[in-house]
């Protein structure tokens, strides 16, 4: 039998407060600094902020990667956990420009608000939310950046609407996740068990 959507949503939070308050007991997803210099962050940058800052990343590739921040811009960190790539954008975009990370793990939020101020980041504010109704003002960003949330969420075509409403016209999408290429059958889905297996 599936899980409803309210079920879902519990069990995702579930997993991820422990993600924030025990980073290193999770086994099944890759967790912590070792994973982004895996996959591709600059080895000196992580190096460069405050351990509690990287330990939670579980994000699954490297959207600051895909485009340049410039000084001034306004950026979106959608399901932005505790606050890694908000931290690194709010770097890039300077004293000028401002991050607004989004999650909707309070655990998370409240670890990225304490990264930010032992990293000694100004620009950087971080709020509890869903992405599919993001505290954001029409046409207030200039670019969204996303690390492994999008599978997390049913309804994908209904972030991307937020995403166009809040970006103004002209702002860019950096966005990094996973695809599944193969049809998985319900009885595998049963076998599978855990969402996250
Ligand atoms: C795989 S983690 C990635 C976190 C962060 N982007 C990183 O790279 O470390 C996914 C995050 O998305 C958040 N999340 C999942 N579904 C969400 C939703 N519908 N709205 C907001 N946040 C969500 C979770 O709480 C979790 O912090």
């Amino acid at each position: 039998m599936s899980e409803s959507p309210d079920r879902i949503k519990s069990m995702i939070e579930e997993r991820f407060v422990k993600v924030a308050l025990a980073p290193t007991a999770e086994q099944k997803f890759p967790v912590g600094p070792e994973s982004a210099r895996r996959l591709g962050y600059d080895p000196a940058e992580i190096d460069a902020l405050p351990p509690r800052a990287t330990e939670s990343f579980a994000g699954v590739g490297n959207p600051l990667a895909l485009g340049e921040l410039r000084a001034g811009e306004v950026v979106l960190d959608l399901g932005c956990g505790a606050g890694m790539d908000s931290l690194l954008a709010a770097r890039r975009v300077g004293l000028t420009g401002r991050v607004i990370g989004v999650d909707m793990t309070g655990a998370m939020v409240e670890k990225a608000r304490a990264n930010a101020l032992a990293a000694g980041i100004e620009n950087a504010e971080f709020h509890l939310g869903e992405v599919d109704h993001l505290p954001v003002d029409d046409g207030s960003v200039d670019v969204v950046i996303s690390n492994g949330v999008f599978n997390l969420c049913r309804d994908k075509p209904g972030i991307l609407a937020e995403i166009f409403r809040v970006l103004h016209p002209g702002g860019r999408l950096q966005m990094a996740d996973i695809l599944l290429k193969e049809d998985v059958t319900p009885e595998q889905v049963t076998f599978k068990g855990e969402w996250s297996d």
